[in-house]
């Protein structure tokens, strides 16, 4: 991974290279790289006039923010209270089947990695998986792993609307003594 000092300084100049829009920097550079390279988490702190401890400090309090370099694609599959209730482990046991790792890892020719996350804030659309910030709502296990395996082949995009998502599943009875504690 080569970080381009030029790149990093012009989205550090969109900000004014100002230390209130530090968080934002990150952002874009999270977004730029997939991840937040050393050498640019140096750069930003140079630039800003702030310690190199500082910048870390917020890279690492942020859940969305990785120090280590991610897939092309980031699967991300909701484990809140909601979607576990509604099969979220199932979705995530499918796609973890279909790209041969688990959750927390990446594929080897860094295509994808897959995470197990809290509540996404959609759970009306439980359960949801959200590849590269797209959401994708009432998903099931067998449409989870069609996506990835589509994105694989280079047949689909992540926002790629999947029609059969339009309309919610009819919901059946659920076994709450499934569910995990509130998170
Ligand atoms: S529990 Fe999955 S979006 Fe809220």
């Amino acid at each position: 991974m080569t970080v381009e000092v030029e790149r990093v300084n012009e989205i550090i100049d969109r900000y004014g290279a100002e230390q209130m829009h530090a968080l934002a920097i990150l952002q874009d550079i999270q977004r730029e790289y997939n991840f937040l390279p050393r050498e640019a988490l140096e750069q930003t702190a140079e630039r800003l006039g702030v310690s190199e401890g500082e910048v870390y400090r917020m890279a690492t309090f942020f859940t969305s923010f990785s120090l280590h370099p991610k897939g092309k694609y980031v699967c991300k599959v909701c484990m809140g209270t909601a979607c576990h209730v509604l099969g979220g482990p199932r979705i995530l046991e499918a796609m973890e089947r279909e790209l041969g790792i688990k959750a927390g890892e990446t594929t080897s020719d860094g295509m994808f990695s897959l995470e197990a996350v809290r509540c996404l804030g959609c759970c009306a659309l439980g359960p949801v998986i959200v590849v590269n910030e797209e959401p994708h709502g009432y998903i099931s296990p067998d449409r989870a792993a069609k996506l990835v395996r589509r994105i694989a082949a280079g047949e689909a995009e992540p926002e790629e609307a999947d029609t059969s998502a339009e309309a919610p599943p009819a919901r059946s009875a659920v076994d709450l003594s499934s569910v995990p504690p509130a998170g």
